[in-house]
C-alpha cells in the first residue's frame, strides 16, 4: 500500500503532464473530498497508507481532472457566498464574478432602502440556483422567482433550494427569460449566457452546458431580449442589475438606454479593475411603453 504523501506526487505530476497548473491544490481536494478529510486532516494523516482500492480511485479522479474535467463537476460542489452548493454538469459552476453580481445589488438595494417586506425579484437564468437561494436567504420575506430555459438546471436549482431549505420560498419557472413570470417584479437580476461560444476556453465549452454560455454572435442577444422583456414586466421603480463581460458594459448600458430612457446606469468593476456589473435605476416615471 501507498502512503497519501505518495499518491499526492504521482497525482501532482500527472496532472503537471496534463498542463493543471493548480496541480498541487487539484490533488489534494482530490484525496480530500475521496477520504472525506478537512485540509488539517489531510496534513496530519500524509503518511498514513490507503487501502489499494481508495488508491484506485483516488487515480480514476485525477485522471478525469487529466482530461480537463472541472473539479467541482468531480467533487458535486462549489462553494458560493460561503455556502456549498450541489453542482454538476447540467448547470454552469458558479463563478467568483456573480458574488459581485449579488453584493453590488444587495449594496443598491440597501443604500434605496428596498430591503423591505414586500419586494419582489427574479433570477433569470437561475442554473445551479446560486443567485434565487442567496437572494431567498439573504431577504426572508422577499418574493423570489427563478427561471430557466433548461429544465435539467431547474432540477440542480430546486435541489439546492432544498439544500438551504428555502425551496418553499422561491417559484421556479422553466421558459424564457422573464416569459414564464406570473407578475411584474420590482427586481430583475441575471448572469445570462453572454459569451462568443466560439472564443471560450475549450474546456469551458466541451464541460459546461453551451445554453449557460452562448450569448450569440456577438454575445449581447440575451440582454436585448431580457431588456426588451423587461419594458412590460418590470414594475416602476425597479432595478436590473446584470453580469456582464469585460467588455460589454458600454453595449450593455446602450440597450439599458434603448429600452428604458433615461434610466440610472451604473458600471462596478471586480478586483481586477474590469467592468463586470451593470445596474439600471428606473424611475418611477419611465413609463412602460
Ligand atoms: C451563465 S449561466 C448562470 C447560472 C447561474 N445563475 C450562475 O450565476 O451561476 C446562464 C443560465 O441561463 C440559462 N438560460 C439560457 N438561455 C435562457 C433563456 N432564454 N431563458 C432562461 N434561461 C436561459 C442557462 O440554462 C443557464 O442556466
Amino acid at each position: 500500500m501507498k502512503r497519501a504523501k505518495e499518491l499526492l506526487v504521482e497525482a501532482v505530476e500527472m496532472l503537471l503532464a496534463a498542463r493543471d497548473n493548480t496541480a498541487q491544490l487539484d490533488a489534494e481536494v482530490l484525496m480530500m473530498y475521496l477520504q472525506g478529510y478537512g485540509r488539517a486532516q489531510l496534513y496530519a494523516r500524509l503518511d498514513e497508507p490507503v487501502d489499494d482500492e481508495a488508491a484506485a480511485n483516488f487515480r480514476e479522479l485525477v485522471a478525469r481532472r487529466a482530461q480537463g474535467e472541472p473539479i467541482a463537476y468531480i467533487t458535486s460542489h462549489r462553494e458560493f457566498m460561503a455556502l456549498d452548493f450541489y453542482v454538476d454538469e447540467r448547470v454552469l459552476i458558479p463563478r467568483p464574478e456573480t458574488e459581485l453580481l449579488l453584493e453590488y445589488t444587495i449594496k443598491k438595494l440597501r443604500d434605496k432602502g428596498w430591503t423591505g417586506e414586500e419586494i419582489s425579484m427574479v433570477d433569470v437564468g437561475t442554473g445551479s440556483g446560486v443567485i434565487a437561494v442567496y437572494l431567498a436567504l439573504r431577504f426572508p420575506h422577499a418574493k423570489v422567482y427563478a427561471t430557466d430555459i433548461s429544465t435539467e438546471a431547474l432540477e440542480v436549482a430546486r435541489l439546492n433550494a432544498r439544500r438551504f431549505e428555502v425551496n418553499h420560498r422561491i417559484n421556479f419557472l422553466q421558459g424564457n427569460l422573464l416569459e414564464p413570470l406570473p407578475e411584474s417584479v420590482e427586481i430583475v437580476v441575471s448572469n445570462p449566457p453572454y459569451t462568443i461560444l466560439a472564443q471560450v476556453e475549450p474546456n469551458v465549452a466541451r464541460y459546461e452546458p453551451n445554453v449557460a454560455l452562448d450569448g450569440g454572435p456577438k454575445g449581447l442577444a440575451i440582454y436585448r431580449e431580457l431588456l426588451g422583456q423587461a419594458r412590460t414586466r418590470l414594475v416602476r421603480p425597479g432595478l436590473i442589475s446584470l453580469e456582464i463581460g469585460s467588455e460589454q458594459a458600454n453595449d450593455v448600458a446602450n440597450l439599458g438606454r434603448f429600452f428604458f430612457p433615461g434610466c440610472q446606469i451604473d458600471v462596478y468593476k471586480d478586483y481586477a479593475g474590469l467592468d463586470r456589473v451593470v445596474i439600471l435605476d428606473i424611475g418611477e416615471e419611465l413609463s412602460a411603453n
